[in-house]
């Protein structure tokens, strides 16, 4: 399997746009540094926050549990907010798009007050620090607005994406022992109203503890169950209030949040305040190369880390433009996304691979109807992605002068581990790119040992990095220098330390006697002229033989002659051993509301087994399609 896994035999090597080398954030200066300082470089990533007292060590192993930025102190919101005053105060901070096409400006002067009225209305409700604060909304300016008034007063936020049910909402109440809620009466999502308030009282009622709740009239819908607050009338009366930032502790944490579960239980992840934003700031000017000057949109929701990380904390902490938009990419418009970027004169976008992938599938007609010559850079989250969307993203997107990276992280580690730095790295589409500097990466057997280059095996990042959640550090801090984190995602180093993905260890797919990462295959399916998505399950019922689904291109037929041509190119790249029970072509395949491909129901689909609650898909509509096809396919 060696060599062949990353989609071409000599990987094509991409050099970043000469335009954008000139202006880039990092160069190489940056790498050499970090392999010359040692974890002493992390610094770097310190020296972009203002901290009330600086750190006396930048990473302090000696502790029992591991210490970024010990003896620093700083607040969160502070860093997002009030220190850009001074310079920008009449800058935008958030400018927000509704799904019902209301449109709203925030300047960093705005975003202070209101960061201010929304700490004042929360500490009058009791709120101090520490206490876990529950926010149940959509993306409106009222979530960034209300996780910045938390961090002002060193309380957690715990931020539930809006479409779970009440009873995974009771669940994190719960969970977290919270005692406040910060929801709304409803939002609009695909040119409805949807409820939200009633999820809402039905989740605060059957938990134990009573919990103070406020309501933002989002739907203007004023109704209030008996001791409810409305959200306008707290932070009117708070209105001119101003709340000292507390001071917080490097270590102390910011957040917490949950893993999105797409594979198992979601578990609990605390978040630091000194490493984990001096992780983000770092990564969102190096990385994705943001500068204050910049309108940055990240199209993710503001509940996953993704948004956390890169809607809010790592732009606002470099004083940006951070765009939310609370509406469906697609929706009403096929080309919504591309009118966004037109209209809003987008520098960098930030999505995940599986929207790279839909937006191919709609056609390059698309954001080619638009000006989309504001762009300088693409960033891709969330799965592998492969090749052929890399170039997609490139081209179509791009037009072929933005720097485009593949970014690795998780809930868990904060924010990005492994990509290209787009100034300074040649990028090898299929591949996401080597560590980033300070960060190190190995590819480990089962028994954590490391495997050859160019072998498959674990994923394992063997040093400490500022972003890591708390959870990690006590085990860092006992097992010294021989601590590594094993991930369960399954990749090959090659000989350069590029990183290929090849998927979930929990997904993998045995094809004859070989057992895949997923991706390792998708990624020859998506090699396919007219294949615009793919997945790969093991079904039980055809004896462990796996099945692929696809997404055709538009105006590509998926006929027998596509499937002929699937089995024959897979046969040729992979062996003809390489033969799956199935191909089938289905209009859309279902994805989580993060983003991910949801295998685990396309295996029960494949089985005909039932598949349970749908609730956690973005587009429940897709498996009632898939079963239809699945049907006629036999
Ligand atoms: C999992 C983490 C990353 C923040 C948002 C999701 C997969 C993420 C990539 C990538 C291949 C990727 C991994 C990882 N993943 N980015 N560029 N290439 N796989 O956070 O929900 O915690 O998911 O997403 O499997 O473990 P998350």
């Amino acid at each position: 399997m060696t060599g062949r896994t990353d989609g071409r035999e000599r990987p094509r090597r991409v050099e970043p746009p000469a335009s954008f080398v000139e202006t880039a954030n990092v160069t190489s200066e940056v790498r050499e540094a970090f392999e010359r300082e040692g974890h002493e470089a992390w610094r770097r990533a310190a020296d972009l926050l203002e901290w009330s007292s600086p750190h006396e060590t930048v990473l302090d192993r000696e502790a029992e549990s591991l210490t970024w930025f010990a003896g620093g102190q700083l607040n969160a919101a502070y860093n997002c907010v009030d220190r850009h005053l001074a310079e920008r105060k009449n800058s935008v901070a958030i400018r927000w798009e509704g799904a019902d096409g209301e449109t709203r400006v925030y300047t960093y002067l705005d975003l202070y007050n209101e960061v201010n009225a929304a700490a004042a209305a929360l500490r009058g409700l009791g709120v101090g620090e520490d206490d876990v604060v529950t926010l149940f909304m959509p993306g409106i300016p009222e979530l960034p607005i209300t996780m910045l008034a938390c961090a002002r007063l060193g309380a957690l936020h715990n931020v539930v994406f809006a479409g779970y049910s009440a009873d995974e909402l009771r669940a994190r109440l719960e969970r977290t022992g919270s005692g406040y809620l910060v929801t709304c009466d409803g939002y609009y999502r695909r040119g409805s109203a949807v409820n939200q308030k009633n999820k809402a009282d039905n989740a605060r009622t059957s938990v134990e503890h009573p919990v103070e709740t406020v309501v933002v009239p989002r739907l203007d819908d004023p109704y209030l169950s008996e001791g409810q607050h409305d959200y306008e009338d707290l932070v009117d009366a708070h209105a001119g209030d101003r709340v000292d930032p507390v001071e917080r502790a490097a270590e102390d944490p910011l957040f917490v949040t949950y893993t999105s579960g797409t594979t198992g239980e979601p578990d609990r992840v605390t978040h630091t305040t000194g490493g984990y934003l001096s992780h983000v700031a770092w990564t969102s000017h190096a990385v994705l190369d943001i500068e204050p000057r910049d309108t940055y949109w990240c199209a993710a929701d503001v509940a996953w880390i993704t948004g956390h990380s890169y809607i809010v904390y790592g732009p606002l902490a470099l004083g940006a433009t951070t765009m939310l938009y609370e509406g469906a990419p697609d929706d009403p418009e096929r080309d919504r996304v591309w009118e966004l970027v037109d209209r809003n004169r987008v520098d960098v976008f930030y999505t995940a691979s599986t929207a790279v992938r839909s937006f191919m599938k709609h056609g390059a007609e698309h954001p080619s109807a638009h000006d989309l010559s504001s762009l300088r850079l693409l960033g891709s989250v969330g799965e592998p992605m492969d090749a052929r969307a890399w170039e997609w993203y490139y081209e179509s997107v791009g037009g072929e002068e933005c720097a485009v990276v593949d970014t690795w992280w998780q809930t868990e580690t904060g924010g990005i581990l492994v990509s290209t730095l787009p100034g300074v790295d040649r990028a090898k589409p299929g591949s996401a790119g080597p560590a980033i500097p300070g960060v190190e990466v190995d590819v480990v057997d089962a028994g954590g040992e490391s495997v050859a280059r160019g072998e498959p095996g674990h994923l394992a990042v063997t040093a400490p990095w500022p972003g890591m959640h708390r959870g990690l550090t006590e085990a860092a801090a006992a097992e010294g220098e021989d601590w590594a984190y094993v991930t369960s995602d399954r990749a090959i180093l090659d000989h350069e330390g590029y990183v290929t993905f090849l998927g979930r260890e929990d997904d993998t797919v045995t094809v004859g006697d070989t057992d895949y990462g997923p991706a390792t295959i998708e990624r020859v399916v998506l090699e396919v002229e007219g294949v615009a998505e793919a997945a790969v399950v093991e079904s039980h019922q055809e004896g462990g033989r796996a099945v692929v689904y696809v997404c055709t291109e538009r105006g590509v037929e998926g006929d027998a002659a596509l499937t002929e041509r699937i089995d024959h190119h897979v046969a040729e790249r992979l062996g003809e051993d390489t033969q799956f029970a199935r191909i089938v072509v289905a209009p859309d395949l279902p994805k989580t509301h993060s983003g991910k491909i949801m295998r685990r129901l396309l295996s029960a689909v494949a089985d005909g087994e039932s598949y349970g609650d749908t609730s956690a898909l973005r587009n429940p509509e897709a498996v009632g399609e898939l079963e239809t096809v699945s049907g006629d396919g036999d």
